[in-house]
């Protein structure tokens, strides 16, 4: 058997259940987070606000670990519970761009900024997050991308010459619930995903993986 078949083999035997058992036992090996971050949870959960997540918001503080991050560029920070993970990995002299549209989300992160400890480390954007990428001259050590999905194929495009070379392009929810494997998608969102993702995995400036951990997350190193 080749190994494209053994792997599909094994992937096929790792059902549903499978998957939601494993995916428990992640959860149960999660730390505690401190009172702000379970705070957000809470009022995440409460509100359905789409955050990242502990199991995730873990890794992305790990490969910011990892690369030794100082400056982080994240599109689409809502109410700033992925930002503040950020902010603790880069440390008291890193830097993170907060930008979210919606002037309330912003609000409400700053509140929690400052209760966390980290405000100082977080220049807070309200506005179109591609727009204030576009604008920056720097480049970052990680670019992260959690806005709106219909917008992921313009924000490839923007984040590579703002990545230094080593940098890390992250990007949640490639995966979207499943619906990249549907036969013949025809909602606009998934279809942005599907060319996203297309595209980030042949672009020759990037080394790309997507981890199947809860919603998909793309980590493509620049070459
Ligand atoms: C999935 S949530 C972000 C969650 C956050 N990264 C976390 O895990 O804590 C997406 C957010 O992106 C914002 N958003 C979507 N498109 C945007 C854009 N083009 N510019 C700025 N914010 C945007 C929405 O207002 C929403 O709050």
């Amino acid at each position: 058997m080749t190994q494209k078949r053994i792997d599909r083999a094994s992937w096929r035997h790792y059902n549903f259940t499978t998957i939601g058992r494993v995916d428990d036992y992640l959860y149960s090996m999660l730390p505690k987070r401190d009172t702000v971050l379970a705070e957000m949870e809470d009022y995440a959960t409460e509100h359905k606000v789409p955050i990242v997540g502990p199991a995730v918001a873990r890794v992305l503080q790990q490969l910011a670990m990892m690369t030794d991050a100082r400056t982080v560029f994240e599109l689409g920070s809502a109410i700033g519970y992925s930002t503040i993970w950020w902010a603790h990995a880069v440390g008291e002299k890193g830097r993170v761009f907060y930008t979210d549209s919606d002037k309330k989300n912003a609000e409400r992160a700053r509140g929690y900024f400052v209760r966390a400890g980290v405000a100082d480390r977080i220049q807070v954007h309200v506005g179109d997050a591609l727009e204030f990428l576009s604008e920056q001259k720097q480049e970052f050590d990680i670019v992260f991308n959690d806005v709106d999905k219909e917008d992921y194929p313009r924000v490839l495009r923007l984040a590579d010459p703002r990545l230094r070379k080593g940098g890390l392009f992250i990007t949640d929810n490639v995966l979207w619930s499943g619906r990249v494997a549907e036969k013949n998608p025809t909602d606009s969102r998934t279809k942005a995903i599907l060319e996203f993702n297309r595209k980030l995995y042949d672009a020759p400036e990037f080394y790309t993986t997507i981890l199947p951990i809860r919603d998909g997350l793309a980590v493509a190193v620049k070459k």
